[in-house]
Order: C-alpha cells, then sequence, then structure tokens
C-alpha cells in the first residue's frame, strides 16, 4: 500500500477548487540555493512542480524548465502563469509520476524536488532518478518538510511516513553517494505568519563531482 498523500485525483480537486493553492512567491531555500548560480541556458527539473511557483522563477532566471506533476490541472495552471509571466517558452510541462519519471542520464544542470511528500520507497526512486538526471557540476537540490516538523514545527503534513530529513536524502543516494559533494544537509527554520514557531524544513543541496 502506497504512503502517497494524497494521489492526482486529489492534488486534481485540489488545483481545480481554488484560484491558487500556494503563492506565487518561490521557495524561500530556492531562492537562497540559486539565486547566484549561473543558469548559462542550462536545464532544470522540476519535480512535483504543482503551480508552478519554482519553475517560473526559474525559468525568469535563465533556466529551461521541465515541470513533472501527476497533476494535469496544476500543470495547466503552471503554464498558464509561465505563459502570463512571460516565460512560457521556457517551460515544459510533463504529467507524470515523479517514481515512473526518468531523465536522461546527465540531462539536466539542475534537479529540484520542493516539498514533494512521498513515502520512503517512492522518495528514494525519486531522488535517485532525479540524481542520476544531473550532469557533472550540476546540483540536486531538495526541500521538504522536516521530520521534526510534526512535533517541534509549524504546518506541513500531520503523517510521519510521508516526512523526511536531509539526511534520509543523502541514503537515499546509497553508494552514489560518492560522486557527489554535500553542499548542505540540514534543518532550516522557515518563519510562518501568525504561527508562534517556524516551519522545520528539510534542506539537501549536492553538487555532482563525477559523470554517474
Ligand atoms: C506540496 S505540492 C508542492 C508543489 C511545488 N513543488 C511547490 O513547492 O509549490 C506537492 C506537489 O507534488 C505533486 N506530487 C505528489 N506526489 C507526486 C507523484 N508521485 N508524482 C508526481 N507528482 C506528485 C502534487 O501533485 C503536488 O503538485
Amino acid at each position: 500500500m502506497s504512503t502517497r498523500t494524497p494521489g492526482a485525483d486529489a492534488w486534481d480537486d485540489r488545483y481545480s477548487s481554488s484560484e491558487l493553492v500556494w503563492t506565487l512567491e518561490p521557495n524561500r531555500w530556492v531562492v537562497e540555493v540559486l539565486a547566484d548560480v549561473e543558469p548559462a541556458g542550462g536545464r532544470a527539473l522540476d519535480l512535483g512542480a504543482g503551480e508552478g511557483r519554482n519553475s517560473i522563477w526559474l525559468a525568469q532566471q535563465g533556466w529551461h524548465v521541465e515541470a513533472v506533476d501527476f497533476s494535469a490541472v496544476g500543470l495547466d495552471r503552471a503554464r498558464q502563469l509561465a505563459d502570463a509571466a512571460g516565460v512560457g517558452d521556457r517551460l515544459v510541462t510533463v504529467v507524470d509520476d515523479v517514481v515512473d519519471f526518468t531523465p536522461a542520464p546527465g540531462s539536466f544542470a539542475l534537479a529540484l524536488l520542493c516539498y514533494l511528500q512521498l513515502g520512503q520507497s517512492e522518495r528514494l526512486t525519486a531522488v535517485r532518478n532525479a540524481a542520476r538526471g544531473v550532469a557533472a557540476g550540476g546540483l540536486l537540490l531538495v526541500v521538504a518538510h522536516d521530520s521534526s516538523n510534526l512535533e517541534q514545527g509549524t504546518g506541513g503534513p500531520q503523517s510521519a511516513d510521508v516526512l523526511y530529513t536531509a539526511q534520509d536524502v543523502l541514503a537515499d543516494l546509497g553508494s552514489e553517494l560518492a560522486d557527489w559533494e554535500v553542499l548542505r544537509a540540514e534543518v532550516v527554520e522557515r518563519p510562518v505568519e501568525g504561527a508562534s514557531r517556524p516551519a522545520l524544513d528539510a534542506l539537501a543541496v549536492l553538487r555532482r563531482t563525477a559523470a554517474g
């Protein structure tokens, strides 16, 4: 039984029933980590892209973005928003399950997973596939609700099964971790308006040092 929460239909419903489920603002860690990274026309993969806030920001920075999500409704919105922002020509959307999506080896300069909450085995597959898609010198960036957020943070999924840590991401890579330099692997605090304590996010940033 999968621990994925919720499934594609539920996400389609969620995206259909409101103007914008998430903000249009890119995630703060995505901006912090990537603002000074030169895209040089490179390709970026955004797995679980949703309504595309991060994909659109990346496209605005000059990346050519492939946004993957199993919600066609979310990706339709991402496409509309990208067109409205004038960067539709730098966004390709792919409706697929991230567990099945297998990028060509070394075909991206950046792979991003942002709040993609999956059960352990699905996460391992998605992280490994994403990592294999990154070329030497490229980056893997994972942002998630940290496991500690359940007891000590604010918001986020309330099931421990779909929470993880930056260390879990490193462990997912197994022996392939030897091909990566770990730039950051930590818990980071994200202020939440009106909440008495911050949300706790897992942040993993790795640079591929050797071809896979
Ligand atoms: C919390 S939203 C985050 C969206 C986006 N990354 C962001 O930060 O705004 C999680 C997204 O992951 C997608 N998702 C969850 N499980 C997935 C799977 N197995 N395959 C593809 N997409 C998935 C959902 O449809 C949803 O759009």
